[in-house]
């Protein structure tokens, strides 16, 4: 029987996400900072129904040989941008239902601040609040940008396990759910018995006192993770609620599912306590050639230099600098990130540096689907029963919201006469709207470090 997917949008604080669309007539351009615009594309999502808007972030941007080339602020790639984590509460009022996820990376921030940031939007948002744990792409950049050295690819995600435990220990030991009390007859605002020191020592960290944040309806936000070296995707199975996957094809998304199960029943959870969202790039019009009109003309704006500058952004690898003709296997691996690379290995006709980028051109993020809506709706439900994926997160095409007010008329209905859809609880939380029977966490791992 066919399952009811979850929905969420991908974005990014920035003029365009990526391919350059802010010059588009639907491009979003200037209103990338204007929050009544976000307002706006939440309020359209949560009546639409759609379970999550997710914001992408870095502090970095695509350089090359340490160099900016001038297309990536010419073209707007990556750049411009604002933060996100500040705009979650005004864009959360507009849209009472709605959950939103938000960046944060585990190499840049401290966990005790960034569990007091989440801990208050789980308030603010009423139990909606997501966090996307990542632990940085764009690492060269930010090892200017903060002074710092990095750790190298998998210390850095040991440094993430033990911050994801820390902050796990504030938002759950440190207040019982009844410590605040407000009562006046007693004298008492917070039951001191009910509040607790916590004591937490590990490899990298160390946090003694109290935690000065009650919790929220959710106490830990919802925990996505994005990162799918193998290193990552353990990471991902040992703390994470939801993966942020970019499928590239169905027999790679339904392998990378395997294996994500796989990983999540070795850390003793539930293989299907996560859920695997993949991105997806949807273009639907009335008529499939209408739909194919509107594709081409898409990938018409991303030209090859543009996308070799945004791959090298994400890997640190300029593709223009190799030779065309070099086999896959044999591009150089650096610390920065092995994904985008990685998932290009088993794409079939994907052999050369010449192959990633034409492929990357047209495809850099997760799948792509072009039709008409009820090839669009087939499709997505297709894939998603091969590939074993829960869910979607909607890429927006030209930039403005466009694409998922063409999804909501078109695609939604179509996926809800096929029992892929349904409307959703929106007094529940993010955590519960993603399936999960509670609104806290289900489970816990084990503490490391
Ligand atoms: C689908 C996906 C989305 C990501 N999104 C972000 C992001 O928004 N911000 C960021 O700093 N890093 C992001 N990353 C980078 C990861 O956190 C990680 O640092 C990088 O991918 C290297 O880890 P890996 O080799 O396990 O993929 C993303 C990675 C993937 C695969």
């Amino acid at each position: 029987m066919t399952k009811p997917l979850n929905l969420g949008v991908f974005e990014i604080l920035t003029p365009s996400n990526g391919v350059p669309t802010w010059r588009h007539p639907n491009g979003r351009a200037r209103r990338y900072g204007d929050v009544a615009y976000w307002s706006d594309v939440a309020r359209t999502l949560d009546e639409a129904g759609f379970d999550f808007l997710f914001f992408a972030d870095s502090y970095g941007y695509p350089i090359i040989d340490g160099e900016v080339p001038d297309e990536v602020m010419r073209h707007g790639i990556l750049f411009p941008g604002y933060d996100p984590m500040l705009l979650v509460s005004a864009v959360s009022q507009a849209a009472p239902g709605l959950g939103i996820v938000v960046t944060s990376s585990t190499s840049l921030e401290q966990p005790f601040p960034t569990a007091r940031r989440f801990a208050t939007l789980d308030e603010f948002t009423g139990g909606r609040i997501g966090w996307n744990i990542v632990t940085g792409s764009t690492a060269q950049v930010t090892e200017g940008l903060f002074g710092i050295s990095h750790y190298d690819h998998d210390t850095r995600y040991d440094v993430a396990d033990e911050f994801v435990d820390l902050c796990r220990t504030l938002w759950e030991d440190g207040w019982d759910d009844d410590a605040v009390r407000f009562d006046v007859d007693g004298d008492t605002l917070v039951d001191p018995s009910r509040v607790h020191e916590i004591d937490y020592r590990s490899r990298h960290f160390a946090s003694r006192g109290l935690f000065k944040v009650p919790p929220g309806p959710q106490r830990t936000p919802v925990l996505f993770q994005a990162g799918a070296s193998g290193r990552g995707k353990d990471f991902g199975a040992r703390n994470a609620e939801a993966m942020f996957t970019q499928g590239q094809n169905k027999e790679q998304a339904r392998a990378s599912s395997q294996d994500i199960r796989a990983r999540v029943a070795a850390a003793g959870r539930d293989p299907h306590d996560l859920r695997i969202l993949s991105g997806v790039t949807v273009t639907v019009a009335e008529t499939s050639d209408e739909a194919a009109a509107k594709r081409r003309e898409l990938e018409e704006l991303f030209s090859s230099d543009d996308a070799a500058i945004l791959f090298a952004g994400f890997t640190g690898i300029d593709l223009r600098s190799l030779d065309p003709k070099m086999h896959l296997d044999d591009i150089p691996r650096n610390d920065q990130g092995q994904t985008p690379l990685d998932r290009y290995r088993t794409v079939e006709g994907v052999d050369t540096v010449q192959d990633v980028l034409d492929a990357f051109r047209v495809q850099e993020r997760g799948f792509v689907v072009t039709g008409d809506p009820v090839s669009v709706a087939e499709e997505l439900i297709e894939t998603a029963e091969y590939a074993d994926v829960d869910g979607y997160m909607l890429e927006p095409t030209f930039g403005d919201m466009g694409a998922y007010q063409d999804f909501i008329r078109l695609v939604l209905p179509e996926l809800r006469r096929r029992g892929a859809w349904r409307e959703p609880d929106r007094e529940a939380t993010l955590r519960e709207r993603l399936g999960f029977p509670e609104a806290t966490p289900g489970f816990r791992p084990e503490r490391r470090g």
